[in-house]
């Protein structure tokens, strides 16, 4: 259904996409998974005809959306990143605006806006003015606002972060519902908890190119991660840190914290046990992780995934 091929972009000298190729079908949830800064928004925004790529392109239905915009504008929603709301217009004054722009029939905006604010829990508040909402109110406009025109295929771009876990909720109970009525949704996130819970596929990005792309079961299978653990330090400097990790590479350090990547927990553990009370180091805690996007993350990047 869409097509994503080659797409490079550079911001003044950055190249900020190296060649992002990638194909969604129908009716699925596709995740874009990868850290601040890997090119997530720059990718969602070419598919989402709000930037254009110095190279490559983006089919939707084998339709080129760099040409005519019209039809891809009416098929798809943007819930961009940035908030794009009138602060000093009320949530319905805002629906009405964003329901015009994209040619809602006059006669049915007015039922549609008021389904929206229900369906987002923002019917009681709805003659309130934007700018008197808290940021998780604004995203749930946003939200509403890309779907007014009842698109096939919605582009999400972070939509849950910074938001009081209220807002969250409710968001992700939206989509979910989305996706069990066959919309097709494409939703990046640096939470790799949103990518295990809703995603039928996963690709992950990093620096501008997709690492990884998958189902989770896929991704798992994949990698050759046996455990990875996870041991916090009573207290770390900079140069008992480099010991341990250069004694085990592939471990990361995070302040007090180093996630080992072992193949062997039974035969590897008692080892950094007397590794660390050698270098005078007290273990506060330790612990297993199975693994998920985090660990296959870490494997494949030698990078931590959260903030
Ligand atoms: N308008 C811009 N001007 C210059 N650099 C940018 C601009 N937008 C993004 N970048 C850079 O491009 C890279 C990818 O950014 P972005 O697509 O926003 O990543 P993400 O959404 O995954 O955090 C980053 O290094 C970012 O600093
Ligand atoms: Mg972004």
């Amino acid at each position: 259904m869409i097509e994503i091929k080659n797409l490079r972009k550079t911001y003044d000298g950055h190249e900020a996409l190296k060649g992002i190729s990638f194909n969604i079908r129908e009716g699925e949830f596709y995740g874009l998974l990868g850290p601040n800064g890997a090119g997530k928004t720059t990718t969602i925004s070419i598919m989402s005809s709000i930037l254009e790529p110095d190279s490559g392109e983006v089919l939707i239905n084998g339709k080129n959306i760099t040409g005519d915009i019209t039809e891809a504008k009416q098929l798809t929603g943007v819930v961009p990143q940035e908030i794009a709301l009138y602060g000093d217009f009320s949530a319905f004054e805002n629906l009405s605006f964003w329901g015009s722009l994209y040619n809602v029939p006059n006669r049915e905006l007015k039922q549609r806006i008021e389904n929206m604010l229900n369906l987002f829990g923002l019917y009681d508040r709805r003659h309130d003015k934007v700018k008197a909402y808290s940021g998780g109110m604004k995203r749930r406009i946003n939200i509403a606002a890309a779907l007014l025109h009842q698109p096939k295929i919605v582009f999400m771009d972070e939509p849950t972060v910074g938001i009081d876990p209220q807002s969250r909720n409710l968001i992700y109970e939206v989509i979910e519902q989305l996706h069990q009525e066959g919309m097709t949704i494409v939703y990046t996130t640096h939470y790799m908890e949103e990518a295990e819970r809703f995603c039928d596929r996963i690709g992950i990005i990093d620096n501008g190119q997709i690492i990884e792309e998958g189902t989770l079961q896929e991704l798992k299978s994949r990698s050759n991660l046996k455990e990875v653990i996870e041991v916090t330090y009573d207290k770390l400097e900079d140069t008992q840190a480099g010991e341990i990790i250069s004694r085990w590479p592939g471990s990361s350090r995070k302040e007090n914290k180093i996630s080992f990547l072992l193949t062997d927990i039974q035969k590897e553990l008692p080892g950094i046990v007397i590794k660390s009370s050698e270098i005078g180091v007290t273990i506060n805690n330790i612990e297993i992780q199975r693994t998920n996007l985090e660990t296959i993350f870490l494997n494949l990047t030698g990078k931590q995934l959260r903030d």
